[in-house]
């Protein structure tokens, strides 16, 4: 359970020995569909989660960074803000650091803090809890600092430090997803101008359950996965003569079938037709809503599963157990290769759901899985 922002600041205040400036908080982020189109300047549409990152802060006069989290057993980490050393940087520190780093790298001057770290949005589940811990920061910063950015410098900065500092080469969905959501909302984003539409998704009132069907696989090839996924649709543009695949259309397929390798082909089918079910899914959820949505999420996963090649077996397994069990659609979410697998449920057929992913997960002799629901919830926010 998450500490309230008492506990968080009393906490703060016996370890640092005095009380924080504030209290911010950013969201986990759960993608309903649009999978790695953002790199490829396409659209996504992630929601925020009601799991959240919050960080107690206080600014200090010196260059001195002490960082404390409430889970793990990291213990205090100290660091210089003068001379950020990202080969240096441990765990989860890497992300307040890489933060603090790229608004350097914008000539922004960060002095020293101290930081206390609580956070519920599982860790390694493909819910974007670096990401969560990133905002925060970025949002606590920004408030404390003349930094003056506005929500689109947040997201570039973000990423700067996921792709340079951290070493992830990941795009802008997770960040624009805790930094920009509102409950209730999907996130439309078009990721070549950082343009946002908010999409009602209220699964509860639609009489469904938005179930999370954490894998616990986290598969330590993930990163090089992601990269290998990202040069093949890098490829793709270069051979096809685009600026980004964004600007492939399904008309393009066929032409494109014979211009490319059978594997890059595969890839760039997957990136078209995601971006195509994701528009699919905005016009269903604003015209007939989220119980319209369910053959277009397992479209995506199976797209996922073939063409893009980021699922695993326990992420099969998920889907299809959780579609036996009575879930109108399910597909994968996040980067892949593990992490979590989304479920579309009625209301009623929660438990059969539940109790079908489990038994397939017992007789596959996989570890339980981890499953919980989750509602669409607001972006980054200071508590106090
Ligand atoms: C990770 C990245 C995102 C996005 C997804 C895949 O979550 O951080 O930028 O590429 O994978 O859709």
């Amino acid at each position: 359970m998450i500490l309230g922002s008492k506990e968080l600041a009393s906490r703060f205040e016996g370890v640092f020995g005095a009380a924080p400036d504030g209290i911010w908080q950013a969201p986990g982020r759960v993608n309903l569909i649009g999978e790695h189109t953002d790199y490829n300047e396409g659209f996504v549409l992630p929601f925020a989660i009601d799991r959240t990152a919050r960080v107690a802060v206080r600014l200090r006069p010196d260059s001195t960074l002490r960082m404390l989290s409430t889970f793990g057993n990291q213990g205090l980490t100290t660091a210089d803000a003068g001379s950020l050393d990202r080969a240096a940087a441990r765990g989860w520190t890497k992300y307040p650091l890489g933060v603090i780093w790229a608004l350097q790298q914008r000539g922004l001057a960060i002095p020293g803090l101290d930081l206390l770290l609580d956070s519920d949005v599982p860790r390694g589940a493909g819910l974007a809890s670096s990401h969560a811990i990133e905002c925060a920061v970025i949002t606590a910063l920004n408030a404390l600092t003349a930094a003056g950015m506005d929500v689109k410098d947040m997201v570039l900065a973000t990423r700067h430090a996921e792709n340079d500092f951290v070493g992830a080469p990941t795009g802008i969905m997770d960040q624009s997803a805790s930094l920009r959501a509102t409950a209730g909302h999907a996130v439309f984003l078009d990721c070549r101008d950082q343009g946002v539409r908010l999409v009602p998704f209220d699964a509860e009132a639609a009489g469904l359950v938005l179930l999370v069907i954490d894998t616990r696989v986290s598969h330590s090839h993930a990163e090089g996965g992601y990269a290998a996924r990202r040069e093949s649709c890098e490829l793709g543009a270069e051979v096809l003569g685009v600026k980004a695949l964004r600007d492939v259309g399904f008309e393009d397929l066929e032409e494109a079938s014979g211009l490319l390798d059978p594997e890059t082909f595969r890839r760039v089918r997957h990136v078209v037709t995601e971006n195509d079910r994701v528009l699919q899914t905005v016009e269903l959820l604003e015209n007939a809503g989220p119980q319209a949505i369910g053959t277009l999420l397992d479209a995506s996963h199976a797209s996922m599963r073939d063409d893009f090649e980021i699922s695993c077996a326990e992420l099969d397994l998920a889907v299809d157990a959780a579609r036996s069990g009575g879930a109108i659609g399910a597909r994968m979410t996040g980067c892949g290769f593990g992490g979590s697998a989304i479920a579309l449920t009625p209301a009623g057929s929660e438990p059969a759901v539940r109790a079908a992913v489990e038994r397939g997960f017992a007789r596959a002799s996989y570890a339980a899985p981890e499953i919980f629901s989750v509602r669409p919830a607001g972006g980054a926010t200071r508590l106090a």
